[in-house]
């Protein structure tokens, strides 16, 4: 029997599996455990079962003497040093596929509810300014026909492309494979990152975040953009350099934004991002359906039980550089 923490209470019953076989520790409050309590829980665990709000880094690692698996539960993993996990022998484990059309699908409601004003319209019926039918208001843009750019056509990335098709859009990505047999290539190319920017009417970040894509959408790139585009976020915070999106969105240099990702993440109140009127944004919820939560919760709760027993995880990952 081993010692597990973990460090958050999950949606199923997949911890039940985890309690049969190790001693095992929920970290059972709302908020994350601060970096200190972390480390000090993970000082004597055999497993760690980890959010993407926790950072796992070197010097964690390193005070973690008995640690010999790690499992994350989130398709990215850029909260966990995995070369330095790697250099100790422990293996690090993610949750990818069960999430992933729970994500596009997220993107899509991002992208249609931000094309189509909705946050400016509710608010309206809310504050009680549904006076009449007005001819020229809420105005926004079209999708159907449209050029949707996707930066990282991953899995989540070919979801999205495979959504905007069934909108007649033209399809521009840029990093992974293209798209897979269900979907046909006829408006679907590869292009610059250059040409992306300049070509999209909305702007879909799909890739990890790593050294190289961190800030990949910054005040050069923004300025590539068409006045009238829409970006979209659920991949990471830090793949866009919030200073500059948030001048750039504050001057009108980009239509609007809709985010499911920040950084930091949750944004301080008086983050003069929030205060950007072309702008909409949700608490990180991609994935956040019953199905692919629980899900989730089942591929983290397998990870860490192969890791313990020495055996390959399901879904073990390698650092990304
Ligand atoms: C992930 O899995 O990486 C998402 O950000 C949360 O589900």
């Amino acid at each position: 029997m081993a010692r597990c923490f973990v460090t958050r209470e999950l949606p199923g019953p997949a911890l039940d599996r985890l309690r049969a076989r190790h001693e095992v520790e929920v970290w059972a409050e709302r908020l994350p455990p601060p970096y200190e309590e972390l480390a000090a829980r993970a000082a004597n665990a055999e497993g760690l079962l980890t959010l993407l709000t926790d950072r796992v880094d070197a010097a964690l690692i390193e005070h973690c003497p008995v640690l010999r698996a790690i499992s994350n539960y989130a398709v990215g993993y850029d909260n966990i040093d995995v070369d330095a996990a790697a250099a100790r022998g422990i293996a690090v484990g993610n949750t990818p596929d069960v999430l992933t059309e729970a994500t596009a699908d997220l993107t899509f409601a991002l992208l249609l509810a931000a094309a189509r004003k909705l946050p400016e319209a509710m608010s309206a019926v809310a504050q009680g300014d549904w006076v009449t039918w007005e001819p020229g208001r809420y105005l926004g843009a079209a999708v159907q026909g449209s050029v949707l750019g996707i930066v990282g056509m991953g899995r989540i990335g070919r979801a999205v492309a495979r959504r905007a098709l069934g909108f007649d859009m033209t399809v521009l990505f840029i990093g992974g494979g293209g798209l897979d047999s269900r979907a046909s290539s006829a408006t679907v190319s590869e292009v610059s990152l250059e040409a992306l920017l300049a070509d999209s009417d909305f702007v879909s970040l799909h890739c990890p975040l790593t050294p190289a894509t961190h800030h990949l959408i910054d005040a050069d790139a923004l300025a590539r953009m068409r006045p009238t585009a829409i970006l979209i976020n659920t991949s990471r915070g830090p793949i866009v350099d919030q200073q500059a999106f948030t001048r750039a969105l504050l001057s009108g240099q980009i239509a609007g934004a809709a985010l499911d990702v920040t950084d930091p993440e949750p944004p301080a109140p008086r983050d003069p991002l929030l205060s950007a009127p072309n702008l909409l944004v949700v608490p990180h919820i991609g994935s956040a359906t019953r199905p692919a939560r629980e899900r989730m919760s089942e591929l983290a709760v397998e990870n860490l039980l192969a890791g313990l027993d020495g055996r390959p995880m399901p879904h073990q990952v390698q650092a990304v550089r």
